[in-house]
């Protein structure tokens, strides 16, 4: 049987405007948005690390120098804190300075999810790289990166994060076609076609593909080659497709935790308050206010 070698090197795009959220991404990226005290961004970071990735590729823009400051040493930072004695507040910068070694790449123009991963080629270097987008987050509590790497290990080609989103959301995703004679309620599927964001009614599953992707190194041969898509933008999907309709193996992995997507103002603030009720300081106290609460009186 085949057998690829583990992943160490995943690559992050976090390039976006974060439209969504302004007015508060006009001088801060949207990744660095804290979930309660730590950055989305630094929990995906921790997420690819716990499953052995120890290099990073950040594919950022023009006004997201905050991301270098945030994951390099502040020296200064370190010393006021060795000052005073505050070895909580040391080990909390500390702990996203040491998750992997980083790296950086420019993306000039928004040119779609295609062009910035299209970016990673250098970085990349012949391997299969992992990519994690910042806006999907996975409880550390379940399992989905590792698994999707144990799938590569096994079968090498394309590994895909896959959620059943059911047929009103699956618009707003890439969505797959399982392989004939796949079981639909499988942990692991063989995947035939893939298409971004089909309407409602011409999807052909529920099953979306959420921010996580293990991609063989001719991903980047393919984006080249692949044209500007949905939105005239280089889709990832488009790319994709095209290895996955020239025979490299594609398999999806369904994910069945928790997952939060802080990309969506509604959806954020609901990771905020989830992730805040089980937090180790304020969770016992945060649960009690929150059963009491009644936004009816709070006006
Ligand atoms: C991107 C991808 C899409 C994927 C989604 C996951 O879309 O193009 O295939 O399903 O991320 O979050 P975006 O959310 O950037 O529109």
């Amino acid at each position: 049987m085949m057998s690829s070698p583990r992943v160490s090197k995943a690559l992050i795009p976090a390039a976006g405007r974060g439209t969504r959220f302004l007015p508060f991404t006009k001088a801060v990226p949207k990744e660095l948005a804290p979930v309660v005290t730590r950055p989305a961004l630094e929990l995906v970071v921790d997420e690819a690390a716990r499953v052995g990735v120890t290099d990073v590729l950040f594919v950022i823009s023009d006004g997201k120098a905050a991301i270098g400051e945030y994951f390099r040493p502040n020296v200064d930072l370190e010393a006021a804190l060795e000052a005073k004695g505050d070895t909580d507040g040391l080990a909390a910068i500390r702990h996203a300075e040491g998750l992997a070694t980083y790296h950086y790449a420019e993306q000039k123009e928004p040119r779609g999810l295609g062009d910035a991963v299209g970016h990673g080629a250098e970085f990349a270097a012949g391997e299969p790289i992992a990519v994690l987008l910042p806006d999907d987050l996975i409880d550390e509590r379940d399992a989905l990166l590792g698994p999707m790497l144990d799938v590569h290990a096994e079968h090498g080609g394309i590994v895909l994060g896959l959620l059943d989103v059911g047929p009103k959301e699956i618009s707003k995703y890439g969505c797959v076609v399982p392989a004939e004679g796949a079981d639909p309620g499988a942990d692991v599927v063989g995947i035939a076609d893939l298409v971004e964001k089909p309407k409602a009614d011409e999807a052909p599953s529920t099953l979306a593909i959420i921010g996580r992707y293990v991609l063989p190194p001719e991903i980047f041969a393919a984006l080249r080659d692949t044209s500007p898509g949905a939105g005239n933008e280089i889709q990832l999907t488009d790319a994709m497709r095209a290895l996955c309709r020239a025979g490299t193996p594609t398999h999806g992995v369904v994910f069945a935790g928790r997952r939060y997507d802080t990309g969506d103002r509604l959806e954020y603030v609901k990771a905020v308050v989830r992730l805040a009720a089980r937090h180790p300081v304020i969770g016992e106290d945060f649960r009690a206010w929150l059963g009491e609460y009644d936004p009816g009186a709070d006006g």
